[in-house]
C-alpha cells in the first residue's frame, strides 16, 4: 500500500463540511445562464447574491488508479420554477464514471449522453446511490424544501469540464409542476 496521510476524513452530512478540507461555493452569480428564466435570474440577482451550493472536496492521491471525492451541499430555491442547480459538467477524462450518493434532503440528478443528448432525470435521496457512466454531462438539482447534501466519488483522473456545458446548456430543464419535479425538453420551454 502506498502511503497516504488522508485515509480517513470526517465529513459532516448536513453542514457540508469536511474537517481540514477546502470548500469552493458557488453562488446565483455564478450560475449565470444556467437557469432558463434569464428575466427571473436577474431579478432574483438584484435582490441578492444567495450562497447556491458548495463542494468540499478530498484528494487523497493523484495515481492511475486512485479515487477522490467531494461532498456537496445544494440549497433549496428556485429561479422562475426552475429548481436550484448546480452547473453541472462533463469528465475532462470522458469515459471516468461516478458514484454519488445522497445524504439528506431530496434531489435529482439530469444525466445527459454526450453523444445521443438522451437525458434522464435520477432520485438522489438518502439511501440513494446514482451511478453516473463515463461521458456523461451530470447536474444535481434541489427539489426539496431543505438542504440537498450527497457524496460523489470519481476517479483521481477524471478532471472536471465545465465549458463544454456552460456553452451550450442541458438539453432538458427540471422544473416544478404541481409540486412535483419534472423534466422538459428546454426548446420547448415556452
Ligand atoms: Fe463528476
Amino acid at each position: 500500500m502506498q502511503t497516504i496521510e488522508k485515509l480517513l476524513t470526517r465529513f459532516d452530512p448536513l453542514t457540508g463540511v469536511i474537517d481540514g478540507e477546502p470548500t469552493v461555493k458557488r453562488h446565483l452569480r455564478d450560475l449565470r445562464d444556467c437557469f432558463a428564466d434569464s428575466a427571473s435570474y436577474d431579478a432574483a440577482l438584484a435582490a441578492g447574491d444567495p450562497l447556491i451550493y458548495s463542494v468540499a472536496s478530498v484528494e487523497p492521491a493523484n495515481g492511475a488508479g486512485d479515487l477522490q471525492y467531494g461532498l456537496g451541499r445544494l440549497m433549496p430555491g428556485c429561479i422562475g420554477n426552475e429548481y436550484f442547480m448546480t452547473k453541472g459538467h462533463l469528465h475532462s477524462w470522458r469515459e471516468a464514471g461516478e458514484f454519488y450518493f445522497g445524504l439528506s434532503g431530496e434531489g435529482v440528478m439530469l444525466l445527459e449522453n454526450e453523444k445521443t443528448g438522451e437525458s434522464r432525470m435520477v432520485s438522489l435521496r438518502p439511501h440513494q446511490a446514482v451511478y453516473v457512466p463515463g461521458l456523461t454531462a451530470h447536474r444535481t438539482i434541489n427539489v426539496g424544501t431543505t438542504p440537498l447534501t450527497y457524496l460523489g466519488v470519481f476517479p483521481a483522473k477524471a478532471g472536471h469540464d465545465y465549458s463544454a456545458m456552460a456553452e451550450r446548456n442541458f438539453r432538458c430543464v427540471v422544473v416544478e409542476r404541481n409540486g412535483e419535479p419534472v423534466m422538459l425538453e428546454r426548446k420547448n420551454l415556452s
